[in-house]
């Protein structure tokens, strides 16, 4: 199948940066958000990432004016009439997923596909939800999206492979790599990131060492490019905790359980980067 029309729904940090991949391996994007300031702050954001781009020599300015004419926004989720393609980048919230793919089952063409960015919720129960189940599947990027090279894919139980192949070939004209993965709770990334995170909450919670300490450790220790607080920081600890909670609910294990202190954090408000304070202080 020939996927030519594209509409990202959820204009956020990852919905921008998914639009904005799409653009620029040459597909038409629709950008959709029921607000019009997260609208303009994500096509903002775009725009002000093709300019540095362009600033170190890495774009040219005519490709960076032909990808943002690839791109439009709207906040009418109609416009997803004529797309081959729909990738939803909302809250994870399953009940909000599913009223938005219950529309998108009724406004999209019958061959549409209809993909979820969710980074830990259940895809076999979304696409329980529409008509056409074998046509929804998981397409889970990793945040800074246009940095970060993998796609994890994740086929609901009743993903057909028709389905899987196209998203598969679409990944790679996207210069990602995508990777298969069954639909279990956290899939593989968070399944493996989270409890580490969650880890690391513990370890200030103990008291066992500053914060500053704890990333010093990973950073310089392991080699990982954030130390894990920094990088819950930098997810949102509202995320992180909702991710805990999936794993913790759906293996009913209590390894999985989340870190008091990270629900504390949650509860203040202290979100991380995009509240301005989480485990670090942010300007
Ligand atoms: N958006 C877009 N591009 C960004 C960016 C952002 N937020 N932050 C950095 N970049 C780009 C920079 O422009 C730069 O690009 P060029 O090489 O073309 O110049 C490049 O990334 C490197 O940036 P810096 O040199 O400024 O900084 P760095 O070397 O520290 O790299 C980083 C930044 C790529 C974010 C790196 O710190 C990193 O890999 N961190 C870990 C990220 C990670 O683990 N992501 C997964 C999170 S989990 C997830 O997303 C799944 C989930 O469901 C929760």
């Amino acid at each position: 199948m020939t996927i030519n029309r594209v509409m990202v729904i959820g204009a956020g940090q990852m919905g921008a940066g998914i639009a904005q991949v799409f653009a620029q391996a040459g597909l038409e994007v629709k950008l959709n958000d029921m607000s019009k300031d997260s609208l303009e702050q994500g096509v903002s954001g775009i725009e002000q990432r093709l300019s540095r781009a362009v600033g170190k020599g890495k774009l040219r300015e005519e490709a960076r004016t032909d990808i943002l004419n690839r791109l439009s926004s709207t906040t009418d989720l109609k416009e997803a009439s004529d797309c081959d393609l729909v990738v939803e980048a909302v809250i994870e919230n399953m009940d909000v997923k599913v009223n938005v793919f219950q529309q998108l089952d009724e406004i999209t063409p019958p061959h549409a596909i209809l993909a979820t960015n969710t980074s830990s919720l259940p895809i076999t129960e979304i696409a329980a939800a529409t008509k056409r189940p074998s046509q929804v599947i998981g397409m889970h990027f990793m945040n800074p999206v246009p940095v970060m090279k993998l796609v994890e894919i994740i086929r609901a139980i009743q993903t057909s492979d028709q389905t899987y192949e196209a998203i598969e070939d679409m990944t790679v004209k996207l210069n990602k790599t995508p990777v298969e993965v069954e639909d279990f709770p956290g899939f593989v990334s968070n399944r493996i990131l989270m409890p580490m995170i969650n880890e690391a909450i513990y370890t200030v919670h103990e008291g066992v060492a500053s914060v500053e300490d704890i990333d010093a450790v990973m950073k310089l220790g392991m080699n990982h490019p954030m130390g894990p607080l920094t990088l819950a920081d930098f997810i949102g600890l509202d995320t992180c905790l909702s991710i805990m909670e999936v794993l913790h609910e759906g293996f009913g294990d209590s390894k999985y359980r989340p870190c008091p202190l990270l629900r504390k954090y949650v509860k203040a408000g202290w979100l991380g980067k995009k509240s301005g304070r989480g485990f670090y202080i942010y300007d």
